[in-house]
C-alpha cells in the first residue's frame, strides 16, 4: 500500500461470518518503519479505508505492506491502488488480499517489462520469514533466462524496484520474473503505462525454479549471471550525432548528465509507488525534469534559467534556495565538475542531446 501524492491505496476487508471480526493491521514500510491499528467490522458487512486514514504516520513515500491477523476465519480481502497522475487522475486497479500461508520460496511474476515499452514495471516482494532472506531474481525472455540477481530483503519487510532498477538493461521489453529463495515471500506486481495508469496482480507459486536449456540438447546451462546487477546507467539513447564542433551544446545529456542521475540519485529517485516522487532513472529523467513543475516550488529544470531550476538548487549548499534536504539526501554534495555539467546543460536549452 502507499499513500503519496502520486498513488493512494484503499484497502478493503470482508467479513463473511454472522458476528462481528476485530482486526489488527500491522503495516511494515520498505524502509522498516512499522504502524498498527484495529477496527470491528460487522456481519456480513466490509471495511472500506484509505491508506491516509489507516495509518495517516506513514504518509508519503515509501509503501508498505499490510499483515492482517482477526478474531475469526472467514474473510476476503483486495487492495485497490489509484493513480493520481494519470490522465483521469484516479486511475485504478486491484489485487487480492492473500493468505499468509500462501507463502512460498518461489514465486512467479506472470508478466513484466523493461524499456523500451513506455511506462514501468515495479514488483513488490515480501520476506514472510523470521530471518533476512537472500533473494535470487531471475528474469526469463525468449526461452532462455537472460539475468540473475541477487538481493536480501529483511524479516517481515518488503521490498520493490522498477525493473530496470533490478535488471539495468540485462533484459528488455517483454519478460517474466522468478523469486527464489530460503525464506517463504509473497508477492505482486504493479505495471504502469507511459499515462501512469496502474494495473496490479499476484505472484503465484511455483514448486520449481525453471532451467530451461535442461534435458533439450539446446546448449548452454544456466544462461544467466550476466553483468552487475545493473546500474541502468545506459542513458536512453536519444540524441544522434548533436556532439559537434563551434556553437553546439558541449553537454549531452545522455552521455554527461543522465550517469551523474543513475550514479547518484536514481537509488532513490526511481518512480514507483514506494520510492520518493521523482523518478530519476534513464530513460526517464528527462521527461520528469524538464519543463515539469515541482511538488515543491518551480519547475525541477527551466532551459537556460538555473535560477528557476529547482532540480539544481537542491544540489547547492545554501540551504535557504530549497525545502527539505541538501540532495543527495545524507550523502556527500555532488563535486564541482558535476555542478558544473548540469550547470553548463541548463544554460545550453536543457537539450535532451
Ligand atoms: C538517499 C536518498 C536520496 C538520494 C540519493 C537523492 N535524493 Fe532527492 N530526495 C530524497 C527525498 C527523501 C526527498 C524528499 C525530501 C526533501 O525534499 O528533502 C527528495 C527530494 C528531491 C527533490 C525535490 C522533489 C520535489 O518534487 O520537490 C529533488 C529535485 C531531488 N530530490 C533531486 C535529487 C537529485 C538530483 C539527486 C542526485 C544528485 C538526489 N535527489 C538524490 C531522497 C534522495
Amino acid at each position: 500500500m502507499s499513500n503519496t501524492d502520486q498513488f493512494g491505496s484503499t484497502l478493503v476487508v470482508n467479513n463473511l461470518n454472522d458476528e462481528v471480526v476485530t482486526i489488527q493491521l500491522n503495516a511494515t514500510r520498505t524502509t522498516g518503519e512499522t504502524a498498527q491499528t484495529t477496527r470491528d467490522i460487522q456481519p456480513f458487512s466490509q471495511l472500506v479505508e484509505g491508506a491516509d486514514s489507516l495509518f495517516p504516520t506513514l504518509s508519503g513515500p515509501p509503501g508498505y505492506t499490510v499483515r492482517m491477523t482477526s478474531t475469526a476465519g472467514n474473510l476476503t480481502g483486495a487492495i485497490v491502488v489509484t493513480g493520481f497522475e494519470s490522465p483521469s487522475q484516479s486511475s485504478p486497479s486491484q489485487a487480492n488480499v492473500v493468505p499468509v500461508s500462501d507463502a512460498a520460496q518461489i514465486l512467479m511474476f506472470s508478466y513484466l517489462f523493461n524499456t523500451p515499452t513506455p511506462g514501468f514495471a515495479a514488483p513488490v516482494i515480501i520476506n514472510m520469514g523470521t530471518t533476512e532472506a537472500v533473494v535470487t531474481l531471475h528474469a526469463y525472455k525468449d526461452g532462455q533466462r537472460v539475468a540473475s540477481v541477487q538481493q536480501t530483503v529483511p524479516a517481515g519487510t518488503p521490498f520493490t524496484n522498477i525493473a530496470s532498477g533490478i535488471f539495468g538493461d540485462q533484459v528488455e521489453g517483454d519478460f517474466y520474473m522468478v523469486a527464489e529463495s530460503d525464506q517463504p515471500l509473497l508477492g505482486v506486481v504493479f505495471i504502469f503505462n507511459a499515462d501512469r495508469e496502474p494495473s496490479m496482480s499476484n505472484a503465484v507459486a511455483l514448486s520449481a525454479v525453471p532451467e530451461p536449456g535442461n534435458g533439450d540438447g539446446s546448449d548452454g546451462g544456466d544462461g544467466g549471471d550476466g553483468g552487475d546487477g545493473g546500474d541502468g546507467s545506459d542513458g536512453g539513447d536519444g540524441g544522434d550525432g548533436s556532439d559537434g564542433g563551434d556553437g553546439g551544446p558541449t553537454i549531452s545529456f545522455a552521455n554527461d548528465v543522465q550517469p551523474i542521475f543513475s550514479g547518484r540519485c536514481s537509488s532513490c529517485h526511481t518512480l514507483s509507488p514506494f520510492s520518493a516522487g521523482l523518478n530519476l532513472s534513464a530513460g526517464n529523467a528527462y521527461r520528469n525534469i524538464v519543463n515539469v513543475r515541482s511538488s515543491q516550488a518551480t519547475n525541477y529544470i527551466t532551459p537556460n534559467d538555473p535560477d528557476a531550476s529547482y532540480l539544481y538548487l537542491k544540489l547547492q549548499s545554501d540551504s535557504s534556495r530549497y525545502v527539505g534536504s541538501r540532495m543527495p539526501q545524507g550523502r556527500p554534495a555532488l563535486g564541482d565538475a558535476d555542478m558544473q555539467t548540469i550547470l553548463t546543460w541548463i544554460n545550453e536549452g536543457a537539450l535532451d542531446n
